[in-house]
């Protein structure tokens, strides 16, 4: 399975703030709506209870208490090795969603990083982990808006 990893970032490095994304960019939502269109995303239990679910998405929820969902395309799990091991079964690519605490553990095992940086620096208290080294800028693109912001690809150099 292909695990692609999807993240917004303020110039100095927060995703978050509590539960919620502490800005608002028009247009850059588009990104994330786009690339994850019908697939699996793997996210936290407190991104979950923030952002809840998307139409035309599935979830694969990681928390330490034991949950169950009666809807299919929402999947509880106690640990991110688990919830890949599932996933590899139901799909053929998967999108790390955050939060903070799911990138991080997750980031090392992404094939694919769809980072945008928006360009201001946000007050906030979850902040997005470092690239690891072996990745490859493959992509660049700028954009006006709101704020303005980059769009980059990463690729893990095999
Ligand atoms: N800017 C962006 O692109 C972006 C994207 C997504 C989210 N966010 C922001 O990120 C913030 C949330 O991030 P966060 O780090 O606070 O929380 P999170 O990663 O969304 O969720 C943390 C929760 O996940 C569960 N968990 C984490 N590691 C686990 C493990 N090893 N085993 C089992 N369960 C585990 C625990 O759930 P339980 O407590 O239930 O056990 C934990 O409390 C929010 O502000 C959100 O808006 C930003």
């Amino acid at each position: 399975m292909k695990l692609s990893l999807i993240s917004a970032i303020s110039e100095n490095g927060i995703i978050g703030s509590g539960l919620d994304i502490p800005w608002s960019v028009k247009g850059e939502q588009q990104i994330f709506k786009a690339m994850t269109f019908n697939h699996w995303l793997i996210v936290g239990r407190k991104t979950f209870e923030s952002m809840g679910a998307l139409p035309n998405r599935k979830y694969a929820v990681i928390t330490r208490s034991q949950l169950t969902s009666n809807n299919k395309d929402i999947l509880y799990f106690t640990s991110t090795d688990e919830a890949l091991s599932k996933l590899a079964t139901l799909t053929d690519h998967a999108f790390v969603s955050g939060g903070g605490e799911i990138y991080k553990s997750l980031i090392n095992k992404a094939d694919t990083l769809h980072i945008s940086t928006i360009h201001k620096e946000i007050d906030g208290d979850v902040y997005f982990p470092s690239i690891p080294k072996g990745y490859q800028k493959v992509f660049e693109q700028d954009f006006s808006s709101s704020i303005d912001y980059t769009y980059r690809i990463w690729k893990k150099i095999k």
